[in-house]
């Protein structure tokens, strides 16, 4: 009778090492330890049992009986575990890609800016978006019924608070809580009351480039301008200065980079002239330096803008600002 218990335990061995789902682990739970399953039905051969080997019959087929069931319950946790974290793996599934962030072109293009100015001995400062008049107008020498004031078409918050129209407040502040020599850039948002077509945006972003010294000349802005300009775009750039007004330098000019594209050659994009225009620059007004208690027969200084969306178009070919901030990710992981 023995015998049995032994058939019934190598015939479970062999059922459970193909065991591959909950399924057939069901199965084979109801054929081994189900109510008309091989244990039970062992136990009803009991009365058929000589007497002298009943009991160990029973004690051995109750052994078996609790090894079936560890072992059953043992394959039914492991199959939990699996389907908890990752589920049955299918290894000829194709592997899932993750998705890596990249930096926007705007703030690629404006670490770039920053890395070449530190390379110049430039620090870099920041201000507020939201200004006073005083900063974004008056220290800059451009007063309340000044009509230069129309250069600019300005987002008032109230009488007295605007969102700043360019970056030069951030010279103003900077000048305050500095003594000369100064030499800083100043990227950030601007805001202008401008209808959004492909060169106009409500908002864009502008650096300030300040340097304040004994004898800092004209000569050094050109300098810094067209060297600027080489490491940002290459060796055969030229720069040209235009003369031109601005109430917060004198003399002021407007500056040019021969165009990225033709090289200077004249194409459709520099509308034939072979030059592009950047933005503008000139030597602290006197009255910028009362404004912040600078002494103006002391120190001399140099000031420029830069737009940092242009550049970033200049560089990558783009000719639309909306796509910068309209955040279409076909646009944006192009770069
Ligand atoms: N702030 C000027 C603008 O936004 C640019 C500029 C900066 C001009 C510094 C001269 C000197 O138009």
């Amino acid at each position: 009778m023995l015998v049995k218990i032994e058939e019934i335990r190598k015939a479970f061995e062999k059922d459970i090492s193909s065991v591959k789902d909950r399924a057939s682990l069901e199965e084979l739970r109801v054929k081994y330890l189900g109510r008309k399953g091989q244990i039970s039905s062992a136990f009803t051969l009991m009365p058929q049992v000589p007497a002298e080997q009943r009991k160990s019959f029973g004690q051995g087929l109750n052994i078996l009986k609790n090894r079936i069931e560890q072992q059953y319950q043992a394959l039914k946790a492991s199959f939990e575990e699996t389907s908890r974290d990752t589920g049955r793996i299918d290894l000829s599934l194709p592997g899932r890609k993750g998705f890596v962030g990249r930096k926007h072109p705007l703030v690629a293009v404006a670490d770039e800016i920053k890395d070449i100015f530190r390379g110049f001995g430039f620090t870099v400062e920041d201000g507020p978006e939201i200004e006073t008049d005083f900063y974004n107008f008056e220290a800059l020498n451009i007063p309340k019924t000044h009509p230069a004031r129309d250069m600019q078409d300005t987002l008032y918050i109230t009488e007295d608070v605007v969102l700043r129209t360019h970056t030069s407040p951030v010279q103003i502040r900077v000048m305050q809580r500095q003594k000369p020599p100064i030499r800083m850039i100043a990227p950030g948002r601007v805001y202008r009351r401008d209808t959004p077509d492909a060169s106009h945006s409500p908002f864009f972003h502008q650096v300030e480039g300040l340097a304040v010294g004994k004898d800092v000349t004209f000569a050094d802005l050109k300098g810094i301008i067209q060297a600027f300009a080489h490491r940002m775009f290459g060796k055969d750039i030229n720069v040209r200065f235009r003369p031109s007004f601005f109430p917060f330098t004198e003399p002021s000019a407007e500056y040019d980079f021969s165009c990225v594209f033709c090289r200077g050659e004249g194409c459709r994009v520099c509308k034939h002239t072979g030059w592009m225009e950047i933005s503008g620059a000139g030597m602290v007004h006197p009255n910028v330096f009362r404004a912040v208690g600078i002494d103006p027969e002391e120190y001399t200084g140099y000031a420029f803008g830069m737009g940092i969306d242009r550049i970033a178009m200049l560089k990558y070919g783009i000719d639309d600002i909306r796509l910068f901030f309209e955040n279409d990710l076909r646009f944006l992981t192009q770069f």
